[in-house]
């Protein structure tokens, strides 16, 4: 798996941005995104994710560090540019142009022209669902519209590799689920997508790996499947009786759900998944099913951001 994006201790200072202080915006940020793979880039607000983005995109220069993108240091280059599509954090288009006027006006500035345009309006309308709509104003667009013409926008010069800031914030459940559908067809088409977000759930639900940054420095990075724990265990059982779940609770098992004599129970990490076996079996339930439960992102996301926020008070 070769790496499209790799960074290595980039770092970034406003310098005298707020009040002639200087702000660390990005720390030594090492990451590497691989070819065909859905990057999920997260941080709570100011943690320094956008900034990373304009980086790679050259709009703004480090103070520090390298970068590589399609392992090229030349980051400026024609080559790597075409290839990257990016999505802007609350994308704006004027209001008054139709769908795909937006497209030619940037396909314009790509230096795109006549019937090989055209043709590219055409299937990157039909990729992002918009064909349809494609002869209306920006005006009347919902902002799931407005997103996927952003989309479009990205794709416009069939790019290697995708920016997208915050692409779901702000969309309803359907048109998340639309937009995720449609990244994730992206991805396997072959394209290397880099996503920032706060929607920790659209994020565990579409990302193949994740980086987790907190006040400009990377906590976390990895698979999902790595870096989530696996945690509780959930026992459901059935004959249960009020003075056996009692007695569990008194073992230190969380009583959930009951429905008649089934409940469903829950086995913390610190009690061993054995010994609360035997406690069942010693209070005359039946086992209807064990299953793991492992940790969601947004649990590992506030745990490892408390955890951050922890050491620096500590340190001060
Ligand atoms: N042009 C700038 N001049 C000075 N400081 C800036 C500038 N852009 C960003 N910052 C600061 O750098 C830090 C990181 O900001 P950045 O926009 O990268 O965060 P973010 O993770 O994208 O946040 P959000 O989730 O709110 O979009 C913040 O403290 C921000 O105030
Ligand atoms: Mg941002």
């Amino acid at each position: 798996m070769s790496a499209v994006i790799e960074t290595e201790a980039l770092t970034k200072v406003y310098e005298g941005a707020v009040k002639g202080q200087d702000v660390h915006a990005l720390t030594n940020l090492s990451i590497k995104v691989d070819e065909k793979e859905i990057f999920g880039y997260l941080g709570p607000n100011g943690s320094g994710k956008t900034t990373t983005i304009k980086l790679l995109l050259g709009l703004i220069f480090p103070t520090a560090g390298r970068m590589k993108i399609l392992g090229s240091p030349d980051i400026g280059a024609r080559a790597v540019r075409t290839n990257i599509g990016y999505l802007p954090e609350g994308a704006y288009y004027p209001e008054f142009l139709k769908g795909e006027e937006v497209l030619s006006f940037y396909g314009h500035l790509y230096g795109m022209t006549g019937r090989d345009l055209k043709t590219r309006i055409d299937r990157v309308l039909d990729v992002v669902g918009m064909s349809r709509a494609r002869k209306r104003t920006v005006r009347g667009y919902s902002k799931g519209m407005r997103q996927r013409i952003g989309l479009a926008q990205a794709l416009l010069s069939d790019p290697q590799i995708l920016i997208l800031d915050e692409p779901t914030t702000g969309l309803d459940p359907i048109a998340r689920k639309e937009i995720r559908d449609i990244l994730a067809s992206l991805r396997d088409q072959g394209k290397t997508l880099l996503i920032s977000s706060h929607e920790l759930l659209e994020v565990e639900l579409i990302s193949d790996r994740v980086g987790i940054l907190s006040e400009g420095e990377l906590q976390a990075c990895g698979k999902l499947t790595d870096l989530l724990s696996d945690r509780d265990t959930e026992i459901e059982v059935s004959g249960a009786t009020p003075d056996a779940l009692t007695r569990l609770a008194e073992a230190g098992i969380r009583v959930g759900d009951q429905v008649d004599t089934k409940a469903s129970l829950r086995v913390p990490g610190e009690v061993p998944l054995y010994t609360a076996i035997e406690r069942c079996k010693a209070e005359k339930l039946a086992l209807v099913s064990v299953s793991p439960q492992r940790e969601t992102l947004e649990e590992f996301f506030v745990r490892i951001i408390g955890e951050d926020e922890e050491k620096r008070r500590t340190s001060q």
